[in-house]
């Protein structure tokens, strides 16, 4: 499946959030140099099984903002202090080379409406993948979904869980896949649950800005966002459900070569901005895509009327974060992002009748990590 094996990707640092024990991927050989797996290969496994190194693992996995306006199903980011854990622990009452999904809970109905079934769970549909790249035959495993997003709420809530449960389940072996290889486990939840789009995933195993340059085979490109430079994420969420399915469902199929043109420089603009640490031109980038937002908008009561209250207030830039319903705005203050998205908030219940949360985040750097182990 992927050709670029036994590159461990996660090392310990520490980092304000969650506060203690944190592995993180390395990121400095990722800037600017894309990572390749050939899709088209069979799967491939290793040849040796390895033996687990921890007894349990709790993994985290930050929330994503994909396609960034117009950048649908290539580009996506990560954004800090919310995601969804994972408690994965070598258990000998799991049938060796399976794993069992003991507990779900957090946020909203995730516990009701989520599957124990590890092949109709997004972190179980990865953990497989995950077992199955590393050839584990011997050991039986349990796993415990903590959820810190709300589904199908456009801030890559599977993609996270797909995301922990795919890290959780390399560490406890060792740690023998490369972060591509991860992606690509992640992808496979993703396709069965929303379509074949890495533009989640990605950003929520490696951290940061990513550029899916191709699918097949997969190339990854991260974009590295200056340190110096602060950038704010106003995510307003309005109590609405917006199915990943559905929105894709809603796209055009075809498209005119002047929205193509307009939409491709938007997005070459989009990437420059985000390596020059460029927040105006990021914001206009991201406001301005011609072919899915425009379909998708109207489908969100309300959207237009909070993309324009967002602008009105100061922000950058403003677009529909994934398949929504939560709209994204970036500016570069704290405080003036609370504003924004309190008036984010009044457009959604005044134009769309509908209630909304707001919260302000950071740009996540780190990507999925480990947040503690238990040695064996
Ligand atoms: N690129 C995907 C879409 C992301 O917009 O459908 C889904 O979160």
């Amino acid at each position: 499946m992927a050709t670029c094996y036994h590159q461990s990707a996660f090392k310990l640092i520490s980092s304000a959030f969650p506060p203690s024990n944190f592995h993180k991927p390395n990121h400095s050989i990722y800037v600017s140099q894309p990572l390749r797996c050939n899709l088209s290969l069979p799967s491939k496994t290793l040849v040796t099984e390895p033996e687990p190194v921890f007894t349990s693992v709790k993994s985290f996995a930050p929330a994503t903002v994909a396609n960034l306006g117009p950048g649908f199903d290539f580009l996506g980011c990560a954004v800090d202090g919310i995601g969804d854990f994972v408690t994965l622990r070598v258990d000998p009452q799991v049938r060796p080379g399976e794993i069992s999904i003991s507990d779900i809970d957090g946020v909203g109905n995730s516990a009701k409406k989520l599957s124990k079934n590890p092949n109709w769970n997004c972190a179980g549909i990865a953990a497989i993948a995950v077992m199955k790249m590393l050839n584990i035959r011997s050991v039986g495993l349990s796993l415990s979904l903590h959820k810190g997003l709300p589904l199908g709420s456009g801030l890559g809530s599977s993609a996270a869980s797909a995301a922990a449960a795919a890290v959780a389940v390399n560490e406890i072996f060792g740690s023998h896949l490369s972060v591509s290889d991860l992606v690509l486990a992640g992808l496979e939840s993703e396709s069965k649950v929303s379509g074949y789009h890495a533009d989640n995933v990605a950003p929520a195993i490696m951290g940061g800005f990513v550029l899916i340059r191709s699918y097949d085979p997969l190339e990854l490109i991260q974009l590295k966002f200056p340190n110096e430079k602060d950038l704010f994420f106003v995510l307003v969420n309005p109590e609405f459900e917006a199915p990943t399915k559905k929105m894709r469902a809603a796209l055009p199929t075809e498209i005119t070569m002047s929205q193509h043109v307009w939409n491709s420089s938007q997005a070459g603009a989009l990437v420059a901005s985000v390596l020059q640490g460029d927040l105006k031109g990021l914001g206009v980038a991201l406001s301005s895509d011609k072919i899915v937002e425009p379909t998708r908008a109207p489908l969100i009561p309300g959207m237009e009327a909070v993309k324009k209250a967002a602008i009105e207030a100061g922000a950058f830039g403003c677009t529909i974060s994934g398949a929504g319903p939560t709209a994204v705005a970036i500016t570069d203050d704290e405080g003036k992002g609370r504003e924004i998205g309190d008036r984010m908030v009044d457009a959604f219940m005044k134009e769309g009748n509908l209630k909304a949360s707001p919260m302000v985040k950071r740009l996540d750097r780190v990507g999925a990590r480990l947040v503690s182990g238990i040695p064996r």
